[in-house]
């Protein structure tokens, strides 16, 4: 079993896949890799210095657009193939959806290019179930002023750029209906995380015994 988060930067969607993963450890059907996009395996994680640095002012969009592409196919040859060929669970903090959202959407690169590199990268590997944990620009912004702290290359980007952001995802979900679940983020963790555990079972109520 394939799940993804998604959702725009302060959405809370990390904290919404550890308590899930939290969850399906306990149950103990099968294995549970988490890992996080961009990010993953060694090489990935270079990969995302390189795309978070503040001083790399000179990266083009194109080129982010591939970075994020070349974390992606390391992290699907290397962990996601290998331990969905075993029955085990991912669980991935950001997949594809993010590219078409920030570079396609957000960036306005052109989305039928984006589409098409995202389906190299993953080598056509698609969630089974992705969580979008959807919260206004408004939100984002009290979240990052009440955290304080240096902001990387891609929060640097401005209101305008989140709006389009935000957009592009409620409209892959909409795109996608039997994939997407669109989750309000602007409520108490526990709400949230209740409301995720619900989907999940909905769909997947019993995943490892279906595999066996
Ligand atoms: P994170 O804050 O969730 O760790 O994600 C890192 C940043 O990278 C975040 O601002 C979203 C951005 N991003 C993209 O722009 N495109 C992508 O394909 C991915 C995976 C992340």
């Amino acid at each position: 079993m394939f799940l993804t988060f998604e959702g725009v930067d302060s959405s809370g969607k990390t904290t919404q896949a550890a308590i899930l993963v939290e969850f399906l450890r306990a149950r103990g059907d099968a294995p549970v890799h988490f890992i996080r996009e961009p990010g993953g395996t060694a090489i990935s994680e270079r990969l995302r210095e390189i795309l978070l640095d503040r001083s790399n002012l000179e990266l083009s969009e194109l080129t982010e657009l591939f970075l994020f592409s070349a974390s992606r196919a390391q992290l699907v040859s290397q962990v996601i193939v290998p331990a969905l060929a075993r029955g085990e669970i991912v669980v991935c903090d950001r997949f594809a959806d993010s590219t078409t959202a920030y570079q396609g959407y957000g960036r306005g690169l052109d989305l039928e290019a984006v589409r098409r590199i995202n389906g190299v990268a993953t080598a056509g590997t698609e969630p089974d179930l992705t969580v979008l944990v959807d919260i206004t620009v408004g939100e984002i912004e009290a979240r990052k002023n009440a955290a304080g702290g240096a902001k990387d290359r891609m929060e640097s980007a401005g209101r305008e750029f989140y709006e389009r952001v935000r957009r592009g995802y409620l409209a892959i979900a909409r795109e996608h209906p039997e994939r997407f679940v669109v989750i309000d983020g602007i409520r108490g963790v526990n709400d949230i995380a209740q409301d995720i555990r619900r989907a999940v079972e909905q769909r997947y109520g019993q995943p490892h015994r279906e595999e066996k």
